[in-house]
């Protein structure tokens, strides 16, 4: 039913599909049958309709109770929506203090953090969804809207009619009315969103030079790693072998290690490819940086920075597992296969007054992904 003159509005179809007021069943339909309507009239049109109001006579002005049906059991949701805000602004608070207190770095104390964080996170949300709920359900009139589906933009009266229904939603919804209400949503509100923020913090400080040294030093000598003993030259018993080693004195240190590590492989004389020049030259191992044949070679991978932990000796290969990227040790761990795009840095090493192998100096490179292209 509508205000035209057949009980038809725009928009309408009948229950046969075509549009109301179309052909025979729109023109000959009896006053006051009944009929299917698809789609929704605008708000105002709406009010007529559920009120009943007879074709062709002016919608009556709408009006929403603006107070629920019984205002002591509103009194009482209120209470109750007030507490629920409450608890999610402590729980919010909470978030924000968790984060701070919990700083350890073990994996039991990521375990608590992770715990107290979820939980006082939940307990924000959940405080607010109730809240919400009850608010919606107890405090609010109990009324139906409805709007008709239209075009992508609405006639100027339905977009008056909107802006009218948007004020009659303020008002019941008693936002402006119940100042215990909207405060501690506010309340509630800031520390939720101020929480998500805290979470940059993950992003930890700026590397600044950081991340172009490693704790490689001169005269720093070389463990192998796991047994942290220092090696000799003379401790190979053949060539072809290949092992981790660590700086010493940080054998425990993983921050330290993440960077540090290295890999020393021992080859037979005629082996590898040196060059005389006393920096990296493509394809050349750098041969004052060597021992006795035995050549030192980051761990990190120069792809995405995996520990390049596979050798294949009969072909001097040192093989990343993450991409498979393929290092020719022999030839300065140049790369002849996969992602990476850049040598394993050669560290510079040396022996010391009693003949452990040291390092001479820090990598005259950076480590690690090649990031450092960028750079
Ligand atoms: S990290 Fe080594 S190949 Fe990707």
């Amino acid at each position: 039913m509508s205000d035209s003159p057949a009980g038809h509005g725009p928009g309408d179809i009948d229950e046969n599909g075509r549009p109301a007021g179309d052909g025979p069943a729109g023109d000959g339909e009896a006053p006051g049958a009944p009929r299917r309507l698809i789609g929704t009239p605008p708000p105002a049109k709406a009010h007529a309709l559920l009120a009943g109001e007879p074709p062709g006579r002016p919608p009556a002005a709408r009006e929403l109770p603006a107070d629920p049906p019984d205002p002591a059991k509103a009194k009482r949701a209120e209470r109750v929506v007030a507490a629920c805000f409450l608890i999610a602004m402590l729980a919010g608070i909470a978030f924000i203090a968790c984060y701070v207190i919990f700083t350890g770095s073990t994996l039991t104390d990521v375990q608590h953090s992770n715990l107290a964080l979820g939980l006082s996170m939940a307990l924000t949300f959940l405080g607010l969804a109730v809240g919400a709920t009850i608010w919606v359900r107890r405090i609010m009139p109990p009324v139906e809207l409805t709007e008709q589906r239209k075009p992508m933009r609405s006639a100027d009266e339905d977009r008056a009619a909107f802006a009218e229904t948007f004020d009659e939603g303020a008002q019941a919804s008693q936002f402006v009315k119940r100042p215990l209400l909207r405060r501690t949503l506010i309340a509630a509100s800031i520390p939720a969103a101020i929480a998500p923020v805290m979470l940059l913090r993950d992003l930890g400080p700026l590397p600044g030079t950081s991340l172009d040294h490693t704790v490689w030093r001169r005269g720093l000598r070389l463990l192998a790693y796991g047994a942290n003993t220092p090696i000799r030259p003379g401790d190979f018993s053949s060539p072809g072998g290949m092992i981790t080693v660590v700086p010493d004195g940080y054998q425990d240190d993983f921050n330290a290690l993440a960077k540090a590590a290295c890999i020393i492989i021992k080859f037979a004389p005629g082996q590898i490819v040196y060059t005389s020049q006393p920096h990296p030259v493509p394809g050349h191992v750098v041969e004052n940086w060597t021992v006795d044949n035995i050549v030192c070679y980051s761990k990190i991978c120069t792809h995405v920075g995996c520990p390049a932990a596979l050798y294949e000796q009969t072909t001097h290969h040192i093989l990343c597992p993450c991409h498979q990227s393929t290092f020719d040790a022999a030839r300065g761990a140049e790369v002849i296969f996969g992602p990476a795009t850049r040598p394993l840095p050669q560290l510079p090493m040396t022996v010391d007054s009693q003949g452990y192998l040291v390092a001479r100096s820090d990598f005259t490179e950076p480590v690690g992904p090649s990031f450092w292209e960028r750079s």
